[in-house]
């Protein structure tokens, strides 16, 4: 696979670093303290494009291939993996289910505003019961003809506070199992919708996470995405492009964290030189390079296989698994590098550090990975 970068995607890989740099690192210990939304900071993500990068333009979005969004994924999570996911919901999970499976009508009423950052969008698949078992939803949609009575609770929702357009998972026919489930638009405002508390989080404070609660909330049939059943394999044709994303963010977390350790080892003196100069470091920093590089050819594999219309379920699954683990080390080792400075805010390494747990987590947990990377060597 040629994974040479086009001027395209240079260019975008530049721009979102240049605003990663300028507009996200200012303010990034003290919103992660203060677990404070970057409202501003999506604000501009919006008015740049970060937003919908791969939509069609004729929606608002950028038009742009996979590989540029994992670039932008990478550059953003560097420095603030609040935003990052911000902008992974939006684009992968949320503008590119509703572009694919949407009718036009959905698309001119929601998508158009997701793209641009005007509505911030979220995907509500987990459950309190229902995580990685996620057909086992307990909520529920009824069919009442010409709308459904929507009734339940979801989970760790990513915008979940924020959002305008949430697109909800629920059961509607328990019989047919997964078949039975319905992927539907839920406004923010509808009655009998309540959101829950934000959740106090280790990491990617920044971000909003919520449960949220549906009492007979009457939802149109006009906003059910897809078929009546299609609910579920939505859900997960959806996250297959969305691993990519959170593999991407991964990466970043761990490039960002390696490029710290780097620098400070060249500043950093003990005994006389250099902490770079003791091979002790050096190990460190060429484990981190590798994995690092090892990781970004596994996300730009997968993101140049679904660019291609080629299957990529194992692939994307891979680079997640590998990367968020790489990501896991990368960021324990550039806590060590610093040493006691390592322990404390200023340096950053211990913010990234605690953002990498949850690429291990969401998105499908690392052990999922294996059962879908597994299923998949099987089929084979
Ligand atoms: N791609 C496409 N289809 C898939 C799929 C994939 N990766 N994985 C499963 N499916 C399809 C199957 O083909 C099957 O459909 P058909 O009957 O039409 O063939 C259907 O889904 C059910 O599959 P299984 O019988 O394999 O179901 P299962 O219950 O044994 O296991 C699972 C399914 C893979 C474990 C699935 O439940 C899963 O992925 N769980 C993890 C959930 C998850 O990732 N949640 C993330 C929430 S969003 C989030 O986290 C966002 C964020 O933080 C920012
Ligand atoms: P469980 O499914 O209860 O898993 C517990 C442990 O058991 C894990 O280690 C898991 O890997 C393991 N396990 C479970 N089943 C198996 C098995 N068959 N084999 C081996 N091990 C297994 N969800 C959304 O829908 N939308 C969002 O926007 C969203 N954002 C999130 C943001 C944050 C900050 C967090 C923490 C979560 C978010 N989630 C979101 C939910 C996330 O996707 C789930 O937490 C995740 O899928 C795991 O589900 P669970 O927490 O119920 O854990």
């Amino acid at each position: 696979m040629n994974f040479e970068l086009t001027e395209e995607q240079l260019a975008v890989r530049d721009a979102a670093r240049d605003f990663a740099q300028t507009e996200l690192l200012p303010g990034v210990i003290e919103r992660d303290n203060k677990q404070e939304y970057p409202k501003e900071q999506v604000k501009k993500m919006g008015e740049l494009g970060f937003l919908g990068m791969m939509t069609d333009p004729k929606y608002n979005g950028g038009g742009m291939d996979s590989v540029s969004y994992v670039l932008a994924m990478e550059e953003l999570s560097k420095v603030d993996s609040s935003c990052s996911v911000i902008m992974s919901v939006n684009n992968s999970l949320v503008c590119w289910g509703l572009e694919k499976y949407g009718n036009e009508e959905q698309k001119e009423k929601y998508l158009t505003k997701l793209t641009t950052g005007e509505h911030i969008g979220a995907f509500c698949l987990s459950e309190p019961e229902a995580g990685s078992d996620a057909t086992s939803q307990r909520t529920t949609a009824v069919d009442m003809g010409d709308h459904y009575l929507l009734n339940g609770t979801k989970n760790w929702i990513t915008n979940g506070g924020t959002a305008s357009t949430y697109i909800v998972i629920a059961q509607t026919d328990p019989e047919k199992k997964h078949k039975g489930i319905n992927a539907l638009i839920v406004e923010k405002g509808m009655e009998g919708f309540v959101v829950g508390k934000k959740e106090d989080k280790l990491g990617i404070r920044g971000s909003d996470t919520h449960s949220l609660m549906f009492t007979d909330v009457k939802v149109p049939k006009a906003n059910r995405i897809g078929e009546d059943g299609f609910g579920f394999n939505f859900a997960m044709s959806t996250l297959n492009g969305g691993r990519i994303g959170i593999a991407a963010q991964a990466l970043g977390i761990a490039s960002g964290a390696y490029e710290l350790a780097l620098q400070y080892s060249k500043e950093r003196k003990a005994f006389g030189k250099p902490i770079s100069q003791h091979q002790g470091i050096q190990f460190k920093l060429s484990e981190m390079a590798t994995n690092i590089e090892a990781a970004r050819l596994l996300v730009l594999q997968a993101a140049a296989l679904k660019d291609q219309g080629k299957n990529f379920v194992k692939e994307a699954a891979m680079a997640k698994l590998f990367a968020s683990k790489v990501a896991m080390e990368t960021t324990v080792e550039a806590v060590q590098v610093h040493g006691g400075y390592g322990f404390v805010k200023e340096y950053h390494v211990e913010r990234l550090m605690r953002d990498a747990k949850i690429t291990q987590i969401y998105e499908g947990t690392s052990e999922i990975q294996k059962i879908v990377i597994g299923r998949e060597i099987l089929k084979d």
